[in-house]
């Protein structure tokens, strides 16, 4: 079990992945995002997870070359957005993503959603050809390695008829009452490591009747239960918070272990986060 949070996991490939990602999705590009990751650099995060379509970019490039931390010691995820999916547009845009994070190379790069409505009706095409150029980053060394997100089984399986490189990661919408229980079986059999964002149900489940009384037995808050969660459910958690005694306290969940029962409460417990997006239906 992980016990600080610099300790890592374990990538299909060998490559080593810090166990908890500092989450910037709705993180406000500028001053925010850049104060944000620096303070979560400060707090002893060295995995930090943004996308092309979050647009921080530049500003968490901008954090981590601003902290005391050297770059190589901070694990960078960014994903490729909708627009961009197929061939040229997929190696055009890891350019684009490496110039606004100021990178040589990006740790974890990921295809953000399998079925775009701009290719819906030949997602598995799309699909194929887009993984082909993460590929290909991935051998040209731009990568260090690649996956996807938002990905069900039906996608993996479409992929995987033209994949020649198994995909490493896997992030997925996950907290305490919503599980996805097909898919994170589905990659724990295929060796594909499940990232979960919104792992505190975009802070929605924060006082769940379910989750408040493990809280106050611990005393620890409802956020670090959920993440404690996450983490003894093997998953990576990705919290995010633009709030400097938030960011410290999610940091704070390595010094309690749920016991089994509490664990069985939290997964079974009803869903207080509301659904996720369908991927074949996302309107975007
Ligand atoms: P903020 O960014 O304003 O601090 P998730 O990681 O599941 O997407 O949840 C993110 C949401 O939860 C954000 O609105 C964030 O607010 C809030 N949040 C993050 N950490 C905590 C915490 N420890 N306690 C309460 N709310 C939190």
């Amino acid at each position: 079990m992980v016990k600080k949070l610099s300790d890592t996991y374990e990538l299909n490939n060998g490559l080593k992945i810090p166990c908890v990602g500092f989450g910037t999705w709705q993180t406000p590009d500028g001053e925010v995002a850049v104060n944000a990751v620096k303070s979560a650099i400060e707090c002893g995060y060295r995995h930090i997870d943004t996308a092309a379509v979050y647009g921080n970019e530049e500003s968490v490039g901008k954090a981590v070359r601003a902290g005391t931390v050297s770059r190589d010691d901070i694990f960078i995820t960014t994903k490729l957005w909708n627009d961009e999916h197929g061939y040229e547009a997929a190696l055009k845009a890891c350019d684009v993503s490496l110039e606004r994070l100021g990178v040589d190379i990006i740790d974890l790069y990921l295809i953000h959603w399998p079925n775009p409505i701009k290719f819906r009706g030949s997602f598995e095409r799309t699909n194929a050809e887009t993984w082909q150029a993460m590929e290909e980053l991935y051998q040209a060394g731009k990568v260090k390695a690649i996956g996807v997100s938002n990905y069900l089984p039906h996608h993996l399986e479409s992929l995987l008829k033209t994949a020649r490189i198994m995909p490493m990661v896997n992030q997925i919408r996950l907290f305490p009452g919503y599980t996805q229980k097909e898919t994170v079986s589905y990659c724990r059999e295929k060796n594909i490591l499940i990232e979960a964002y919104s792992p505190l149900g975009t802070g929605k489940l924060l006082d769940a009747p379910e989750l408040v009384p493990i809280a106050e037995k611990y005393s620890k808050s409802p956020a670090r239960i959920c993440l404690r969660w996450s983490l003894q459910m093997g998953f990576l958690p990705l919290p995010k918070s633009v709030t400097a005694s938030r960011i410290k306290e999610n940091a704070d969940i390595f010094d309690f272990t749920l016991s089994p029962a509490e664990m069985d409460i939290l997964t079974n417990m009803p869903n207080h986060g509301g659904d996720g997006m369908n991927p074949d239906e996302a309107p975007f």
